[in-house]
């Protein structure tokens, strides 16, 4: 079985092809980043990115396209809903033209599922999936593939938006999470520390604007900018954020008794997230490549592999800037 699948939540235009035989592969893998136009901004400028993704939908599916195919999907939400009506609105001619079935697609559920690719998935569910990106900071407790529940978000900034808020007041160029994570290899020299916001509390929420708030105040004060007080600083807000959300699920994955942590979603790039987490856990950790942590086409090909029998005509499909995955 074959699908092509597309990517237009964000400010990622992705177009894939995926086979299935006895595993699944990934036949093409098309991206095209938006983040050099999106960094003079300092964020996400949604009129920029529709018209992106018009541009690129095209010039990425000629590349992409494969013969036979059994199955077209797309990502209906959650995301900017702009963005999200550009990728379903180009499946739809495709649908017509090829006259295939399309599987909708939540995007929070395909970072959940990627990383459990052509694996057993007895063997690692139920499971707790921090979902960590510039839009969303969701812990989720995944009991079976289709079957969610939310635990916790975040109440104010997700975790990526923190890097990337905290990253533009001392500085470093957008997106924020490697600029930080580059600068923070270099060491808290100064040994600057900041604050945990909701550490402690019993409930699985996040809060990260108090963080953001105290980097500003910091920053503000100190009037020796030098090179050792921004890697100071990017290695004190990379431990902040990752210490909060290492602790957070650690805690829900001991609370559920899980078999596995899923870890998914642009943050989850970030190193020293992923070794201290798997340092801090009794269950195994499953991520993806880097690459496929941030938003790409190949997590929609894998997500509706596990979605077929939500194929739908075209006809029926439309964005939901809100979509959630809880059952
Ligand atoms: O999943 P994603 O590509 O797009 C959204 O759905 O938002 O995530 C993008 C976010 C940005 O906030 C970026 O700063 C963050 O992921 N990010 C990282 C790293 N790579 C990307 N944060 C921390 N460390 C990284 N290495
Ligand atoms: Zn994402």
């Amino acid at each position: 079985m074959k699908i092509l699948s597309i990517e237009t939540s964000c400010d990622e235009t992705g177009v894939a092809v995926l086979e299935k035989k006895d595993k699944i592969k990934v036949l093409t893998n098309e991206l095209a980043s938006q983040v050099e136009l999106h960094k003079q901004h300092g964020g996400v400028h949604p009129t920029i990115a529709i018209r992106e993704h018009r541009k690129k939908l095209p010039i990425l599916l000629e590349r992409a396209l494969e013969p036979s195919l059994d199955y077209l999907a797309v990502t209906v939400g959650p995301g900017l809903e702009p963005c999200l009506w550009a990728g379903i609105e180009f499946i739809k001619v495709v649908a017509i033209s090829l006259d295939l079935p399309v599987i909708p697609v939540n995007h929070i559920e395909a970072h959940i599922l990627t990383p459990l690719m052509n694996k057993s998935i007895e063997k690692f569910l139920p499971a707790v999936a921090l979902i960590v990106s510039g839009g969303h900071t969701q812990l989720v407790l995944v009991k079976d593939v289709g079957e969610y529940k939310i635990l916790g978000r975040t109440r104010d900034d997700a975790a990526g938006e923190c890097f990337d808020k905290t990253a533009r007041i001392i500085g470093l160029p957008y997106p924020g999470g490697p600029a930080i994570a580059s600068e923070a290899s270099n060491g808290n020299k100064l040994n600057i520390e900041l604050p945990r916001p909701m550490k402690n509390t019993e409930n699985y929420d996040f809060s990260f604007s108090g963080l953001k708030t105290a980097v500003l105040y910091y920053h503000k004060e100190q009037t020796d900018k030098s090179e050792e007080y921004i890697s100071s600083m990017s290695f004190a807000i990379q431990e902040a954020i990752n210490d909060v959300l290492i602790h957070k699920t650690a805690k829900a994955s001991k609370d559920f008794s899980v078999k596995s942590v899923i870890l998914g979603g642009g943050v989850s790039a970030n190193k020293d997230l992923r070794k201290k987490m798997k340092e801090k856990l009794n269950v195994p950790l499953l991520t993806t490549s880097p690459a496929l942590a941030t938003d790409n086409g190949v997590m929609i090909g894998v997500s509706a592999f596990f979605n077929e029998n939500k194929a739908v005509h075209w006809s029926k499909l439309k964005a939901d800037a809100n979509l959630s995955i809880n059952d």
